[in-house]
């Protein structure tokens, strides 16, 4: 693989950063990925945007323009044969020379991209022929500030090998009122009745770009409703449906929860509308 570091391309075990690296040391800064097909990318001003909030939010000046994050981007995919890949960019707050919590002045943020392979998106998508997710809860232990995309996210990595070890594919978690807030690598919605809805956005979740452009698409199209407000962990376990959004499963059905079937333990008829509505107006984020 291909890599970018701090202005320079290279094979990923050439690439060198010091272990008194902020990122290494405290995980000290933000990442983001983007989802590109043969070149072209989904929501890439939408990731940047947020990408320069967190920076925003924890102090790290950004480093480049939207101009040269973009040309990087594309530089990444290309060099890396192009076709399903997530384009990933990770800076640090960077490296000065001692372990100490305090933000140096003026230091050099550390600039990383590599990219990431992910699974095609379905052309037209089949509900017989898709296979259903299964995943457990658990209750959120993270910190306070989950809206930031920082790369210190070995909560989410607990939680996630809290399924991983059960041969499971995600964690949904919920708060200590028992009120749903995400996945530990995804946005979390749930469809009762026909309706959709998805929690809020605050501090217990990550603004998801897929979610953000599932609500959208889906409002424009205006066939689906779709609310933002508290779910309850009871309502996840009586819904019809349940999805998973991010950037390489874009919406994902989830068939089991804690080993019980969700629904009718099959593929919902709402699922398959919903991510052929998003499948079609994905390019135009
Ligand atoms: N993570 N919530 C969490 C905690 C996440 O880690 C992610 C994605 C999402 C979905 O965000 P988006 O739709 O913008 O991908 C929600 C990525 C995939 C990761 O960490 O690799």
């Amino acid at each position: 693989m291909i890599v970018y570091l701090n202005g320079e391309y290279m094979e990923a075990e050439n690439a060198k950063i010091s272990p008194l690296d902020r990122g290494f040391i405290f995980g000290d800064g933000i990442y983001d990925v983007t989802p590109s097909y043969n070149g072209k990318m989904v929501g890439f001003q939408l990731h940047l945007n947020r990408m320069k909030n967190g920076l925003d939010a924890i102090g790290i000046p950004n480093p480049l323009t939207d101009g040269e994050w973009e040309e990087i981007a594309s530089n990444l995919s290309e060099k890396n044969g192009g076709q399903n890949l997530g384009i990933y960019f990770q800076i640090s707050r960077g490296n000065e020379g001692r372990r100490f919590h305090g933000f140096p002045h003026d230091l050099k943020p550390t600039i990383f991209g590599m990219v990431i392979k992910i699974d095609s998106y379905p052309k037209m998508p089949d509900r017989k022929n898709q296979i259903g997710l299964k995943v457990v809860s658990s209750e959120d232990m993270r910190w306070r500030q989950c809206n930031i995309k920082s790369t210190a996210i070995l909560g989410n990595v607990l939680h996630f090998q809290e399924s991983f070890a059960l041969n499971k594919d995600e964690t949904i978690m919920f708060n200590s009122t028992n009120e749903l807030t995400e996945g530990s690598i995804s946005n979390v919605f749930i469809v009762k009745n026909g309706i959709v809805a998805t929690p809020i956005l605050d501090h217990q979740l990550l603004p998801g770009i897929s979610r953000h452009m599932a609500i959208e698409s889906l409002r424009s199209d205006g066939s689906i409703e779709v609310q933002e407000r508290v779910i309850s962990m009871d309502e996840v376990r009586e819904a019809d449906e349940v999805w998973i959004t991010n950037s390489s499963k874009h919406i994902a059905p989830v068939v089991e929860l804690d080993e019980q079937p969700v629904g009718n333990g099959l593929v919902g008829p709402v699922w398959e509308k919903a991510m052929s509505i998003y499948c079609k107006a994905m390019f135009e984020f």
